[in-house]
C-alpha cells in the first residue's frame, strides 16, 4: 500500500496490545515523512527486526529507523525523560541517528516522576488488599501520571527543560518536595537540559507536514481493549485509545485522519488481569505461547493466549471506523491444526445469546465464547498467492467484520509481508 498523501493514516493495536504495530509502522514507514506518538508512554513496547536485529520501541515512534522518516511525540503522551534519553542512546548505539532535526517531543506532553512510578506499585497494592483483583499494570507509573494531569498539577516537557520553571514548579508543588529531594530534582534540571533541543511544538509541525502534502502516520499503542472509557474498565489502561481520540493526542483536525488500520493478530493474546473470554487455559493455549513467543516485551511476563475474537474486533471496527487490517503472526498457526474464531458471546447460565458488548466486571464474568473452528493451514503462500485454507480465514474475518484485510505478515522480519487488494 503507499500512504496517501495530504492525508494521515493511524495504525491502531485492535485486541489487548502486542499486535504487531512497531513491524506495520515499520513498514509503512518506507513511505512516511514523519511518524508520531498520541497516546501512553513507556507502558507500549513496540518491537522491529530489520535483517536479524531486534529492536524495541517504548516511547520513540517505530518511524526513526527509516532515515528519512521525521519522528515526534505528541501532547498526549506521558513520557518518562529519563526513559526517552536511555532510549535515545540505545537506538543511536545501534547505528541510528537520532537528532534534534528528526525527533521532537511536545511541550505540552506530561512528564512521569519517580513518584509517579512508586505510586502505580502502591496502588496496586491497595487492591490487592481490598479483595479487588490487581490491574496487573506494567509498573512504569502511567495511570498516577495521567491522574496528576487530570489534577492539573503535573508537570509538562516545557517547564522540565527550564531550569527557572522547574525550579518554581516544585517550590509551589509540595506534594513533589514531599516525595523528591534536591538529589532528584538535580537530576531532573540534567535530563531536562538534554532533552531541551528536541522540546518543540509537536501539533504545529505534524499540521505543516499535513498542509505540505506530507505522509503523516499515528502510531497507536496498547489495543482498543485496553481503551480506559471503551475497554473491560477498570482493567484497561488510563488513556483514550481509540481512533477518535487520537487525533486530540497530536494536536490535528480529526478530517486529516482518513485511513484507520487496525492491527490483528490471527489468534490473541493479553498481559495483565481482566476478562480474557477467548482465552484458551488448555495445552492449545500453551503450545501457542511457546510458538508465538508470547512473552511480554515491557515486562517479559508471560501473555495469556486464546483465539482470535471476531464478536469484539466487529464492535471495535465500527467504534474505530477501520478502512484496513492488517493480519499478523499467521504463520505462528502453521501446522497447528484447526484454528478457532469467537464468533458470539452467549451467557454461561442461561446460554442465551449476548448481543451487547459487555459493560461491567459483572457482566464479564458471566460471559462465554462461542468459538467455530475452521481448517488450520501449513503454508500461508505458495508463489506469492495466499493459500487455499488459509484464504478462507482471511475471508472470514473480512466478512464478520466488514473491513478489508489488506496487509498480511509473514513473519516478524520488515520484508516478510504482503500488501493484498
Ligand atoms: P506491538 O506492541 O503491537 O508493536 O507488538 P510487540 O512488539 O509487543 O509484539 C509483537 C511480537 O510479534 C514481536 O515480537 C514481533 O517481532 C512479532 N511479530 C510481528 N509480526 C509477526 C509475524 O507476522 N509473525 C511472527 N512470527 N512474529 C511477528
Ligand atoms: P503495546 O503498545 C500490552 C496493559 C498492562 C495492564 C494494563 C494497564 O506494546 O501494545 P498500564 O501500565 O498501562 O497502567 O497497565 O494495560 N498494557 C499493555 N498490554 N501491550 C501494551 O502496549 C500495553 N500497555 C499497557 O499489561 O494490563
Ligand atoms: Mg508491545
Amino acid at each position: 500500500m503507499k500512504l496517501q498523501k495530504t492525508c494521515a493514516t493511524l495504525v491502531l493495536g485492535m485486541q489487548y496490545g502486542d499486535e504487531g504495530k512497531g513491524k506495520l509502522i515499520d513498514v509503512l514507514s518506507e513511505d512516511a515523512d514523519a511518524v508520531y506518538r498520541v497516546q501512553g508512554g513507556h507502558n507500549a513496547g513496540h518491537t522491529i527486526w530489520v535483517d536479524g536485529q531486534k529492536i524495541v520501541t517504548h516511547l520513540m515512534p517505530s518511524g526513526i529507523l527509516r532515515s528519512k522518516c521525521k519522528v515526534g511525540i505528541g501532547a498526549g503522551v506521558v513520557v518518562d525523560p529519563f526513559i526517552l534519553k536511555e532510549e535515545i542512546h540505545n537506538i543511536e548505539s545501534k547505528g541510528y541517528s537520532v537528532d534534534a532535526n528528526r525527533l521532537s517531543v511536545d511541550y505540552r506532553a506530561s512528564v512521569i516522576l519517580p513518584y509517579h512510578k512508586n505510586m502505580d506499585h502502591i496502588k496496586e497494592t491497595e487492591r490487592s488488599q481490598h479483595a479487588v483483583q490487581k490491574i496487573g499494570t506494567t509498573g512504569k507509573g502511567i495511570g498516577p501520571a495521567y491522574a496528576s494531569r487530570a489534577y492539573r498539577e503535573n508537570l509538562r516537557m516545557a517547564e522540565l527543560i527550564d531550569e527557572t520553571l522547574l525550579r518554581s514548579f516544585f517550590a509551589t508543588h509540595p506534594l513533589l518536595t514531599e516525595h523528591m529531594d534536591s538529589e532528584a530534582l538535580n537530576k531532573l534540571i540534567e535530563v531536562g537540559q538534554f532533552l531541551k533541543p528536541f522540546v518543540k511544538d509537536v501539533s504545529l509541525e505534524a499540521n505543516a507536514n499535513l498542509r505540505a502534502n506530507k505522509r503523516v502516520l499515528l502510531e497507536g499503542a496498547q489495543g482498543v481493549m485496553l481503551d480506559v472509557s471503551y475497554g473491560t474498565y477498570p482493567y484497561v489502561t488510563s488513556s483514550n485509545l481509540i481512533a477518535g481520540s487520537c487525533p486530540g493526542g497530536l494536536g490535528i483536525a480529526p478530517w486529516k485522519l482518513t485511513e484507520v488500520i487496525g492491527v490483528i493478530k490471527a489468534y490473541s493474546t493479553r498481559v495483565g488481569n481482566g476478562p480474557y473470554p477467548a482465552e484458551l487455559k488448555d495445552k492449545i493455549g500453551e503450545d501457542l505461547r511457546k510458538k508465538g513467543h508470547e512473552f511480554g516485551t515491557v515486562t517479559g511476563r508471560p501473555r495469556s493466549v486464546g483465539w482470535l475474537d471476531l464478536f469484539s474486533l466487529s464492535y471495535f471496527a465500527e467504534l474505530n471506523g477501520l478502512t484496513q487490517l492488517a493480519l499478523m503472526k499467521s504463520d505462528v498457526l502453521c501446522g497447528f491444526g484447526p484454528v478457532g474464531l469467537v464468533v458470539g458471546y452467549k451467557n454461561k447460565d442461561t446460554h442465551q445469546d449476548i448481543t451487547r458488548y459487555p459493560m461491567t466486571t459483572q457482566e464479564w464474568a458471566q460471559v462465554e465464547p462461542i468459538v467455530e473452528f475452521v481448517d488450520g493451514w501449513d503454508e500461508l503462500c505458495v508463489n506469492d498467492e495466499l493459500t487455499a485454507k488459509f484464504k478462507k480465514f482471511v475471508h472470514r474475518v473480512e466478512k464478520y467484520t466488514n473491513v478489508p484485510v489488506t496487509y498480511i505478515s509473514l513473519g516478524a522480519e520488515r520484508d516478510e509481508g504482503m500488501w493484498l487488494h
